[in-house]
């Protein structure tokens, strides 16, 4: 899968370590595609050197050549390689058109639905748990008597990423005020709560949400059926193959009706498209629904 083959040693005098090889580079390259479907191209060189320098001195390694090798043999050192290759940027309320879909076209929806069965959010590839808690927000409203709803609705959100570290974060929900910034003033009155320096998200917005491991290419352990999909940001990083098999799994796992959100500069690319009707920038709706 890797470019990387005809490539010169790639020259890490700047910023320090030991060199990384072509073949190397293809090596760990190929783990990532098989192990998390992460398509590395030749340009992420530099960021695979960056990051992976760390491991290699933690380890007391001097070579790639060496890394690589414990990377074949040590099960729990290629997992951690995988996860350290991952990118995690996220923000509160990220591409906020989403959020006012989800508000104005969505949430009516769900309201309807959730007087006569459960109703099913999923944040796949959610990162430190911005994206879910933003989702979470817009639920309750910006206060007490807005989130009335709720409270006799079954109503969840399920958070999954495959980095161990972030699926944590969002189990903390303890973010600096830096990162909470960009959550709309109402929000953060009604469901922030200072913890020390930082902010804590309120207890009535934790509940909704639950967080877990989950790489997107391994099975799936949801028996339910999704009304809604947030799954932003994470197929850009897989070749169009492995999007196409993933969004047909988001599909096959939708309600007739149900959301789907990607990310701004994804498109569906696969036969599923002709299930997904565009409702809005980056969202769809599954076919079939009466909404
Ligand atoms: C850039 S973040 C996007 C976070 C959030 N969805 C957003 O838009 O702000 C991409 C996330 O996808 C996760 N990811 C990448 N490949 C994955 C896979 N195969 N399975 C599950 N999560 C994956 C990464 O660990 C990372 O946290």
């Amino acid at each position: 899968m890797t470019t990387a083959t005809a490539r010169a040693p790639f020259d890490a005098a700047a910023s320090g370590g030991p060199p990384l090889g072509a073949a190397e580079f293809g090596e760990i390259a190929a783990i990532m595609q098989s192990d998390a479907r992460i398509h590395l191209v030749e340009g992420k060189m530099t960021l695979v050197h960056g990051r992976l320098s760390r491991r290699l001195r933690m380890h007391g390694l001097d070579s790639f050549k060496d890394y690589v090798r414990l990377v074949r043999s040590d099960a729990e050192e290629r997992a951690a390689m995988v996860v350290a290759l991952t990118t995690n940027h996220t923000h509160f309320f990220r591409e906020n058109h989403h959020f006012e879909h989800f508000r104005e076209k969505t949430i009516p929806q769900l309201k309807t639905h959730a007087r006569n069965r459960a109703v099913r959010i999923w944040s796949a590839g959610c990162s430190s748990g911005e994206e879910v808690y933003s989702i979470a927000m817009c639920l309750l409203g910006t206060d007490r008597a807005a989130a009335s709803w709720l409270r006799n609705a079954d109503i969840k959100l399920l958070a999954t990423d495959l980095a161990p570290h972030v699926v944590e974060s969002v189990r903390r929900a303890v973010y600096p005020t830096a990162t909470v910034a960009p959550i709309p003033e109402p929000y953060r009155r009604a469901w922030l709560r200072p913890a020390g320096e930082d902010f804590e998200i309120a207890a009535e917005a934790r509940a909704l949400v639950t967080a877990r491991v989950l790489n997107l290419f391994e099975a799936w352990p949801m028996r339910q059926l999704y009304d809604v999909i947030f799954c932003r940001n994470v197929m850009i990083y897989f070749d169009d193959r492995a999007k196409a098999e993933l969004e047909q799994r988001f599909v096959d796992m939708l309600v007739p009706g149900g959301h789907l959100y990607i990310g701004h500069s994804e498109r569906l690319v696969g036969p599923s498209a002709n299930v997904m009707t565009g409702c809005g920038q980056t969202i769809y709706v599954k076919q079939g629904g009466h909404a």
